[in-house]
């Protein structure tokens, strides 16, 4: 397709590239394209050069976990994966893990575990890559404590679609040199550079979980139970489901949640076993039905069963919204985006990081959707901005929430662009990401 491509490398055709792991209703609709898997920077940088000159589309791929549409080649072009740079080192005495971008969040786990240390963030699917999470700044169910990838990000390697290799940070932990484009590259959607290697900062070892699942007979006391704790102790992770999250993550994983009873359900997750009786005495304040205190082995099977909804959802769905509202307003934010979903006769399936904010907000697919769904979904994205959230929290703005975010953010949108130009002025990278 690309006359010249296979002298750089092998050039491959694989038609599952096509897709991520985004709901089909929103799924941008892919284009011709090829990949190519290059093994290092330098390939990397041949491969845009090559690109860059004759001004042909490139989109990055991971492991296509991501859910904005993110990957998928939405224009006639070359697809980059990263699934072959997967060598890793971990340097011992700085705490760190210099990885290339294809390594996989369990890979980086437990390399960091062999050498008595922990990357303790949880952002996403096991498999996804160390290059895609720092490109949508990942952050998943325990950003409470620990934080989301751009806290790791200690050095990045990129290269600049003309082929320039750009080394940011390093190894240090404190950088005040000037303006952070470390950070600017971090959660940038490939759109400005290709993350080809990285940095990242590593934790002492994990101590010891403690879990508790709690049935609470309404989202209201579910809420002010996490709210109560965390002026007391902050919980690794601070997980609520609503009843049929509950039931379809049972029903995927063939794991059973703790109770029958109760419409609005909490996963806490503490690093010490005081904490979460600390949290028990709490839940029982805020009238929780019960409190379970898991064994190692229920830990697992209900960390599946929370891992699991969205398998369970992804067919019914129309799109998973990942919105991220201060502590205080979620209650209020839940009861009118309620009202709002009833206005459009939308049924709504939440669950998600309630510790943090990070709601996931599923509408069931319903008949004619096409028409309306796209008027529900601004109003409800202007309500996370009006309550002073973000309309994405940790799935990035992809190809699927630009409307919003260019109408909501006019000023932001105008410096990004600037941004975008002096990076990639003739538009290769990502195109339709973001912009
Ligand atoms: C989760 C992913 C979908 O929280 O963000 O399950
Ligand atoms: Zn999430």
């Amino acid at each position: 397709m690309f006359k010249g491509l296979e002298e750089i490398c092998e050039v491959y055709k694989i038609e599952s590239y096509a897709y991520d792991e985004t709901p089909t209703p929103v799924r941008p609709k892919p284009a011709d394209f090829v990949v190519v898997k290059p093994k290092n920077t330098l390939e990397v940088s041949k491969i845009l050069k090559f690109a860059n000159e004759r001004k042909i589309p490139v989109f990055i791929r991971g492991s296509g976990t991501g859910l904005s549409g993110g990957c998928v080649p939405t224009r006639k072009g070359i697809v980059i994966s990263t699934e072959r740079m997967r060598e890793i080192e971990i340097d011992i005495a700085n705490r760190v893990a210099i990885c290339q971008a294809g390594v996989t969040l369990d890979e980086l786990s437990r390399s960091a575990e062999k050498h008595g240390l922990s990357f303790p963030p949880r952002p996403g699917a096991e498999n996804a890559t160390v290059g895609g999470m720092i490109a949508t700044n990942a952050g998943g169910v325990r950003a409470l404590k620990f934080g989301v990838m751009r806290n790791y990000v200690l050095g990045i390697e990129a290269v600049l679609p003309n082929g320039t290799i750009l080394n940011l940070g390093g190894k240090t932990l404190k950088n005040s040199s000037g303006y952070s484009l470390l950070h600017l590259i971090t959660g940038s959607e490939g759109t400005l550079a290709v993350i080809t290697k990285a940095t990242i900062r590593l934790l002492p070892p994990m101590k010891e979980m403690a879990m508790l699942a709690i049935p609470f007979r309404s989202t209201e006391d579910a809420l002010n139970f996490a709210i109560d704790t965390s002026m007391h102790v902050t919980p690794m992770a601070m997980e609520f489901l609503e009843k049929r999250a509950v039931e379809i993550g049972e029903k995927v994983s063939g794991k059973r949640w703790v109770s029958r009873e109760g419409s609005a359900h909490i996963l806490a997750i503490f690093e010490q076993e005081k904490e979460a009786e600390l949290a028990s005495e709490i839940a029982f304040n805020h009238q929780a039905i019960d409190v379970f205190l898991a064994s190692p082995r229920e830990q697992r099977d209900l960390l599946e069963l929370r891992g699991k909804i969205y398998v369970g959802l992804k067919d019914k769905i129309i799109e998973i919204l990942d919105v991220c509202i201060p502590p205080a307003k979620i209650s209020e934010y839940l009861r009118i985006s309620e009202k709002i979903a009833e206005k459009y006769g939308i049924e709504l399936i939440t669950y998600g990081h309630l510790g943090d904010g990070n709601l996931h907000q599923h509408p069931l697919l319903y008949d004619g959707w096409e028409k309306t769904y796209q008027k529900f979904k601004k109003e409800l994205l202007k309500l996370a901005v009006e309550f002073g959230g973000v309309i994405s929290g940790e799935h990035g703005i992809g190809v699927i929430k630009r409307n919003e975010f260019r109408e909501f953010y006019p000023e932001q949108f105008r410096l990004m662009l600037e941004i975008k130009k002096l990076f990639d002025p003739n538009f290769i990278l990502n195109p339709d990401r973001i912009f």
